[in-house]
């Protein structure tokens, strides 16, 4: 089985690369099928989500040429299937995707539920509303989402939630409908900017992407592109609080400031300096970390994506935090680990009540999902002594060579796949 094998106490200190943004490459990959010409995606995570989508895609006939690892070419002129239900695109959340960009070009797609983190219910109501707006027939059966239109026509669309996904799924549906469709409570998550402006380079009419409402004129259709994804808000976060939770200096490069003000403006009040220039941010946390209260929001708000990073600092911070989840119902699920490891954590609803301690001790945990995943990572690596970390297949949905960038900023920990790795790395780590 394989596990991160860590010893905490180093103060991580350096500089670390940030990736492109996984949940805008999922977004892009499933839209450059939209065309029949090719398109040239650069800047792509390599990450088991991006990878799983990119085989799903070929399954139907997406002809995918890999340039290099972060580098890709995608020609949709061959799609000889709509049909997609193979069991690992069952596991991705994006998986749904493919069902926005195949019924927007070719009126009809068949698609797995989709997966995804078990953060909550995550329901797929407003998805399957906008289809409808737009002219769809949409049935579930089987455990396929099944959707069929004679034409797509524009529509206005009040979302009742604000969801990234469904935002995301609407715009692709609606690029080559006839008329004008109007999104109104959009998502304003840079990911739907950078799907917005890459459709938008296929000679796609969106406009609005980044408010509430989003206009969408139909075009006839699509044309080839070379497109760079953005970089990784929420890698970049995890970084950031790297740097806060093992009272380290962290600097990370190739970033856009503008995504990263919630988290910023976080560190700065639990007592950490905020550096920024052009393209990067360094975190210095020389100070001990002091509580504050914090809330999930949809973007520009804090994202829920970085809550549980948020709460591994403030649980080493004096005085009492209270951290509310307001987007997905069960996100308090590393709760229990960091406990494990020292934390005072109470759990209410969609509220934790943090109680400051002075430190992690290392202990045997477990990854319960993608960014809680990574949250206890970094609390492995402030903690004093020996900690394993189980279930690492979640952090690979979403981390780009995540030991080895904790490595080179002075992090000790290492991917081990037996009990006589993990012996030897104790050995070899003291
Ligand atoms: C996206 O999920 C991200 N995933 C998530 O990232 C992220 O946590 C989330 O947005 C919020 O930012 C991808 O981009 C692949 P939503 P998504 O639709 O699209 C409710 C990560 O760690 N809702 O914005 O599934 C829903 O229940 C992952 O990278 C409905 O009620 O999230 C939630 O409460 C985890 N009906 C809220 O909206 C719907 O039809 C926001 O969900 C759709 C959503």
């Amino acid at each position: 089985m394989e596990q991160y094998a860590i010893k905490g106490g180093n103060p991580l200190v350096g500089e670390v690369e940030i990736g492109g943004a996984k949940n805008a490459a999922l977004a892009i990959l499933a839209a450059s099928l939209m065309t029949d010409e090719t398109v040239l995606v650069e800047n792509m995570p390599d990450v088991r989500d991006t990878n799983v989508l990119l085989q799903a895609m070929q399954s139907i006939g997406v002809m995918v040429e890999r340039i290099d690892r972060h580098t890709v070419k995608l020609n949709g002129s061959q799609i000889h299937k709509l049909v997609i239900e193979d069991d690992y695109i069952k596991k991705i959340r994006a998986s749904y995707y493919l069902l926005g960009a195949l019924l927007g070009k070719y009126k009809q797609a068949d698609v797995s539920l989709p997966g995804g983190c078990n953060i909550g219910l995550r329901p797929i109501d407003q998805h399957i509303k906008g289809f409808r707006a737009l002219g769809a027939k949409v049935s579930i059966e089987h455990g396929l989402i099944i959707t069929k239109a004679d034409k797509l026509m524009g529509n206005h669309i009040y979302m009742d939630v604000v969801s990234v996904g469904a935002t995301i799924n609407l715009m692709m549906a609606s690029v080559m409908a006839e008329g004008q469709t109007i999104i109104e409570n959009a998502a304003k998550e840079p990911h739907v900017v950078d799907l917005a402006n890459f459709l938008n380079s296929m000679g796609a009419n969106i406009k609005g992407a980044g408010t509430d409402v989003i206009r969408i004129k139909g075009v006839a259709k699509l044309h080839g592109t070379e497109y760079a994804i953005i970089p990784d808000q929420i890698e970049a976060g995890t970084f950031m609080f790297a740097a806060a939770v093992t009272k380290g200096d962290v600097t990370v490069k190739n970033v856009i400031p503008k995504h990263l003000e919630s988290i910023s403006a976080k560190l700065l009040e639990i007592g950490c300096e905020v550096k920024e220039s052009d393209d990067e941010v360094r975190v210095v946390a020389s100070k001990a970390l002091t509580h504050t209260h914090v809330k999930t929001l949809p973007y520009p708000g804090f994202p829920t994506d970085m809550q549980p990073q948020i709460a591994v600092a403030l649980a080493l911070a004096s005085g009492t935090s209270i951290v509310t989840e307001s987007i997905f119902e069960n996100r308090f699920k590393y709760v229990d680990e960091l406990t494990k490891m020292g934390a005072n954590i109470k759990v209410e609803g969609n509220t934790a009540i943090i109680d400051g301690v002075n430190r992690y001790t290392g202990a045997g945990i477990a990854a319960p999902d993608l960014r809680a995943g990574a949250a206890l990572v970094l609390a492995a690596l402030a903690a004093e002594g020996f900690s394993t970390v189980d279930d690492i297949h979640f952090i690979e949905r979403g981390y780009e060579d995540f030991p080895e960038k904790l490595q080179s900023l002075g992090g000790i920990i290492e991917k081990v796949d037996s009990e006589q790795a993990l012996q030897k790395f104790k050995l070899k780590v003291g």
